[in-house]
């Protein structure tokens, strides 16, 4: 029996429906990831609602709502009140977002000393891509870069992007948050550095393998790809299995890694040669 295919409107309107759905229709998602999650899992089906289960459930991980999310009317609020009563309630109102999502919230007992590490390895960078960023950029005020680094963040969660444009205009810092896919339209902007923290295990579980074609593609001399060493529930070591992920992505390639390791965190330094 043949596999399904799709006509370009079939795509589109199935895309549409995805998007739309209830879990997801806040979010706004780019219809270029759902397009190429249909694309990539057609080839596997018989039936277009096979499809769709396994789509959502891809979109399930991508989007990973269950490690948290502040309300963002309310968070947008409380930002713009922060930056009019000061420094401290700006710190103050950093820790509180970073404490709602699970990747930030398990670096808050390192956070000042996390970059302080970074930077006397890999040197103070004057420019960052923060990629699939999620709520880390508001680290940013204990990241202790100089003014004028040129920040940019990446996701796909729309009202995250907003509510991080929001924090950048108001630090007055030559940043910005870009809503895109960073796996199906790679950044073309060139940095000294790319943040790639704690998302490259979902990748593989997006697209088996993708991680070397995108760490390829990115314009930048070094990355720093971090990951977690125990699983969510802090029950499950996952230091074995992260660092087999690194070093089978980067097989073959004369790349140098140094490995920083943290409490609950292991950050690859990965210098990119041709
Ligand atoms: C685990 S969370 C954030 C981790 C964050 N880098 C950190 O270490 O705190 C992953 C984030 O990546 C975003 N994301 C996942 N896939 C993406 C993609 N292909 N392009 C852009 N953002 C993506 C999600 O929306 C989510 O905000």
């Amino acid at each position: 029996m043949s596999k399904q295919t799709l006509s370009t409107a079939e795509l589109e309107s199935l895309a549409l429906e995805i998007r739309l759905s209830n879990k997801y229709k806040d979010l706004d998602l780019p219809l270029e990831t759902i397009r190429d999650l249909i694309l990539q899992e057609l080839p596997h089906y018989r039936q277009i609602k096979d499809v769709q289960q396994v789509v959502k459930k891809k979109l399930h991980n991508i989007v990973a709502l269950y490690l948290g999310d502040p309300d963002y009317p309310t968070a947008q609020q409380e930002i713009r009140n922060a930056f009019a009563n000061g420094e401290d309630s700006v710190r103050e109102s950093c820790l509180s977002l970073l404490s709602v999502h699970a990747s930030t919230r398990e670096r808050l007992p390192i956070l000042a000393d996390f970059y302080q590490r970074l930077w006397s390895i890999c040197g103070v960078p004057t420019s960052i891509l923060d990629l699939a960023c999620g709520l880390h950029p508001f680290g940013l005020p204990w990241m202790q870069l100089p003014p004028d680094c040129l920040y940019t963040a990446y996701d796909l969660h729309h009202p995250r992007v907003d509510l991080l444009n929001t924090f950048f205009q108001l630090s007055c810092r030559p940043a910005q948050a870009i809503y895109q896919d960073i796996l199906v339209s790679p950044p073309q902007t060139t940095a000294d550095v790319a943040f790639f923290f704690k998302e490259a295990h979902r990748f593989e579980q997006r697209q088996h393998g993708c991680n070397r074609a995108f760490w390829l593609a990115l314009p930048v001399q070094t990355l720093l790809v971090s990951l977690p060493t125990t699983s969510l529930t802090g029950r499950h070591d996952k230091a074995k299995q992260h660092r087999k992920l690194v070093y089978e992505t980067l097989e073959g390639l004369d790349w140098p890694v140094t490995e920083i390791e943290f409490e609950n965190e292991l950050v690859f330094y990965i210098r990119k040669t041709a």
